[in-house]
């Protein structure tokens, strides 16, 4: 019944057997084995990021990452505060659209899409600035796959006292971080990343302290991070109607992600998956966007071959006839397309991919390898 895609994304994402089939039976919401299901997500959530979950609480979401974000931004950023984004790609850049539509008075610091945020600027703009109340940054920018260095950031945000947000939407799960030696204040990811779940909520870890501050604060009643936590904690339940099937793949998902052996596991996967991919990009003579140092393993965005025959939609309507979906890119300096080495792939699912890839090149005259 189940076939097995091969998206070469970074989620939705090429899922389990076992996660799909956990969709199969339906619950109602206030049924008690469901409410169990979320109080366990929530709580394996907290395990994976800190050592210290007493003093951490998570908040599921419906909706994609962006509504996480939007509603992290809306509840966390004091009403009058003042926000500072550090910036290298789309997502840094969907940071300040969030923020300026809430009507956040937003800072930004740009880098460029092949460089890591500097946190000796980020440190210059507090410094600068006092009024700034919370930093936000992401941690791996899939607009080209470079990893930002979000613990050296959380060192100096700390150290002004100030509040930090991070947006580890296609990282958290996939690449070990713990919370509180990053100094992260509130982290958001979502259900179709690195957890390996299919799409369809975000989920905000937030220290309980910092999130007991901000009743009434939310610009918004739906993305409302405070009352979906106060509701959550009170009844169990979400406020509104919850993604069932997704929550139910997701529980699945984390048994899964504990049976491979944690993060680190599946970290190690990953970089096994991204070596395979990168050896495999260099004998067909395709180049990568980031120097080797930057890239991140969860993305890897390739140059377009220097060709002129090249023709990246036939490229991409070739591959994916062949069952191998890749992601056009997305950095704006560049011809690139993106391949995602997340989900459910292996070394091998790599090897495959680039001898298709040989194969469609060839087949629009291009063999950039001899
Ligand atoms: C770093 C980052 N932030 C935010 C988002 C937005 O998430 P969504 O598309 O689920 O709204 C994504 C999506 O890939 C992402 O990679």
């Amino acid at each position: 019944m189940s076939e097995r895609t091969l998206l070469f994304t970074p989620g939705p994402l090429t899922t389990s057997a076992t996660v799909k089939a956990a969709m199969l039976r339906d619950f109602g919401s206030r049924d008690a084995r469901f409410i169990q299901i979320i109080a366990e997500i929530r709580t394996q959530l907290v395990a994976l990021g800190t050592a210290r979950p007493a003093e951490w609480t998570c908040v599921p979401m419906q909706g994609s990452g962006t509504f996480g974000v939007e509603g992290t931004l809306g509840t966390l950023v004091p009403r009058g505060g003042k926000l500072l984004v550090a910036q290298n790609g789309a997502y840094g850049r969907r940071l300040v659209d969030l923020a300026q539509r809430l009507g956040i008075e937003t800072q930004t610091l740009v880098w460029p899409e092949d460089a890591q945020v500097d946190p000796a600027a980020i440190d210059a703009a507090l410094v600068a600035d006092p009024a700034i109340d919370v930093v936000a940054c992401v941690h791996s920018e899939t607009t080209s796959g470079i990893l930002n260095p979000i613990a050296a950031v959380g060192a100096v945000v700390r150290k002004h006292g100030k509040i930090l947000i991070a947006d580890a939407m296609s990282s958290f799960g996939g690449v070990p971080l713990d919370l509180d030696t990053a100094g992260i204040d509130a982290l958001v990811s979502s259900s179709n990343k690195c957890i390996e779940g299919v799409p369809g909520f975000s989920f905000v870890l937030v220290k309980r302290a910092l999130l007991a501050t901000c009743a009434g604060r939310a610009r918004s009643v739906s993305l409302d991070v405070y009352a979906q936590a106060a509701e959550l904690d009170r009844s169990g339940q979400f406020r509104f109607t919850p993604p069932t099937h997704v929550l139910a793949a997701f529980h699945q998902a984390l048994q899964e992600l504990a049976a491979e052996g944690g993060i680190a596991a599946r970290h190690a996967r990953y970089l096994a998956n991204r070596a395979e991919l990168l050896a495999g990009l260099a004998r067909l003579g395709l180049q990568t966007w980031l120097p080797p140092a930057l890239q991140g393993p969860i993305i890897t965005s390739v140059r377009y071959p220097d060709d002129p025959r090249f023709d990246f939609p036939a490229f991409y309507a070739a591959l994916a006839a062949r069952g191998f979906t890749l992601y056009p890119g997305k950095v704006s300096q560049a011809n690139c397309f993106r391949v995602g080495t997340i989900g459910q792939l292996y070394p091998a699912d790599y090897t495959a991919l680039c001898a298709a890839m040989a194969d469609v090149l060839r087949g629009q005259g291009i063999d950039l390898a001899t």
